[in-house]
């Protein structure tokens, strides 16, 4: 977790993202609604800082990740990168020509190191393939030993290069794919879950691998996940995705200590306490979350919510801060008191 992230200037600028995906139906392919996936999304993050994504499955985590990587056009909106130069650019008007050079400085690790790895090659070869498109080393001896290199970074043996994905635990394959990932070089790393798939007791091993690299490589997280536990350890501030709009923005400690929007409280509700006494006093999360193509009117998550009133069925709120630096988008925000689960572990 990097510390006294206030002073460090913002590298990557989102403002008012959004994505929407048509809905077509008939033999004309006519588009009769629209898949709000992301919706008017605003965010910034700071260099060195770990900024973690949350948000049940069906969100727009992800895809606010692939609008960022330009793995998708964004339908509206601007992705604000500042480049070595100091330059800033705007990711979601640039041209393939111009994004390229970017593809060094921002990469992406996904879900299911199974899918990401392709089973023909050796690790040589996958991480060598990126350092010589992307990066340009024509050299193999030179490729070689900067993947050696890379394995050692994160705990592989440099020997590994010449076997192929499946002797690898999933674990491993993880840690091949943060090699691939930091083989250019990258200033900010989108994690998509990088966890998710593996097992508990391997979870915190690549976690700690994530911090220890963060620290020796000053690289900035944005960090996805879909449950509050993981990135209570890693991330100096959380967003909470509901339904393709930001619903709480806030620094780690605080959102967790005193939540403000009852989404937030409830997802919190599914993390593991040691305290039975606070596990008693919180609403489990019921229900699933709204299509995207059709939320509820008023608040998004008044169907679900243990605290909504008649105002919530009617206005949509507006997200607003609601303590410095924690912002909510609650039309009770104020008056309620949530529980977090603060210091509980
Ligand atoms: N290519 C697509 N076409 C239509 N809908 C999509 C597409 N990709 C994602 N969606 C929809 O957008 C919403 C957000 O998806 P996603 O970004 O994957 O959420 P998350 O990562 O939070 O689980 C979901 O309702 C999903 O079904
Ligand atoms: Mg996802």
């Amino acid at each position: 977790m990097a510390a006294q992230t206030e002073t460090k200037p913002t590298l990557l600028e989102v403002k008012g993202l959004k994505k929407y995906f048509p809905i077509r139906k008939g033999m004309f392919r006519r588009v009769v609604g629209q898949v709000r996936a992301v919706d008017d999304v605003s965010f910034s993050i700071i260099e060195g800082e770990t900024l973690g994504l949350v948000g049940e499955s069906g969100c727009g985590k992800t895809t606010t990740a692939r609008c960022i990587i330009r793995a998708m056009d964004p339908t509206e909106g601007q992705i604000l990168f500042r480049k070595r130069d100091n330059e800033v650019v705007d990711i979601a008007s640039l041209n393939e020509r111009h994004i390229r050079p970017l593809r060094n400085d921002i990469q992406m690790i996904f879900q299911d190191p199974y899918a990401s790895l392709n089973p023909r090659m050796n690790v040589q070869d996958i991480i060598g393939e990126a350092l010589k498109i992307i990066g340009g080393m024509h050299n193999r001896e030179e490729r070689n030993a900067r993947v050696a290199e890379l394995l050692q970074l994160v705990g592989l043996r440099p020997e590994y290069m010449q076997r192929f994905p499946h002797a690898f635990s999933g674990g491993q394959r993880q840690r091949i794919v943060i090699a691939r990932a930091l083989a250019l070089n990258p200033r900010l790393v989108v994690a998509d879950e990088p966890v998710s798939a593996l097992d508990v007791s391997v979870q915190a091993q690549v976690l700690n691998l994530m911090l220890k690299l963060q620290d020796e490589l000053h690289l900035t997280y944005l960090f996805v996940a879909h449950d509050l536990s993981v990135v209570k350890h890693i991330c100096d501030r959380v967003i909470v995705m509901y339904v393709g709009q930001i619903v709480e923005l806030a620094p780690t400690e605080a959102l967790y200590a005193t939540p403000k929007h009852p989404y937030t409280a409830a997802l919190m509700s599914t993390v593991p306490v040691a305290d039975p006494r606070r596990r008693g006093a919180m609403t489990p999360l019921e229900g699933d979350v709204p299509s995207p193509a059709n939320p509820p009117s008023g608040c998004y998550f008044h169907p679900r919510c243990p605290h909504a009133v008649d105002k919530c069925t009617r206005e949509q709120p507006q997200l607003q801060e609601g303590a410095p630096g924690h912002l909510v988008r609650c039309h009770r925000a104020a008056e309620l008191k949530l529980d977090g689960i603060g210091k509980a572990s």
